[in-house]
């Protein structure tokens, strides 16, 4: 998250940042487990990794993604790409196999460039929104937050 133009300040913005957080973290564990071969845990946390995706996925693309969209046509061409690599990485993880070596080195390749993308959207797209975005828009993109965290309390509130 940038430092400078206070999106930091941001509810939503903070807990999309903790979300990335968690999934690189889960990541790094999984690629660990698995370079000591210990498959059965990387898989599992391979699993906590993809639960943490989709809920983040969920509240992130019917939230700021469509709130940024529904603003201003120029987010198209940076927002699609991110999508598609949502849609990619899910599926990779649905079928992937730690016992396939083939498979492994495409799981470190995939927890590599998770790394890119959320650096796309914590330098790129989440300051744009503080912006773009005015007060209804927020309380659009939180109420889709809630949607995918059902029964969850953000952070700080
Ligand atoms: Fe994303
Ligand atoms: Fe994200």
């Amino acid at each position: 998250m940038c430092q400078y133009c206070g999106c930091r300040d941001m509810p939503l913005l903070r807990d999309y940042t903790a979300e990335h957080e968690r999934a690189v973290n889960l990541g790094g564990d999984a690629v660990r487990a698995m370079d000591a071969g210990d498959l059965a845990r990387a898989a599992g946390l391979a699993r906590a990794l993809a639960d943490e995706l989709r809920t983040h996925w969920q509240g992130e693309e019917n939230g700021l993604f469509a709130e940024l969209l529904a603003s201003d046509d120029m987010f198209a061409d940076y927002i699609a790409p991110l999508v598609a690599e949502h849609r990619d990485l899910d599926a990779f993880l649905r079928t992937m196999d730690f016992s396939a070596p083939a498979d492994r080195e495409s799981f470190r390749g995939a927890v590599f460039d998770l790394h890119e993308h959320i650096a796309k959207e914590e330098d790129a797209l989440f300051p744009a929104s503080v912006t773009t975005l005015d007060g209804d828009q927020w309380d659009a993109a939180i109420a889709a937050w809630q949607r995918a965290h059902p029964g969850e309390r953000m952070l700080g509130s």
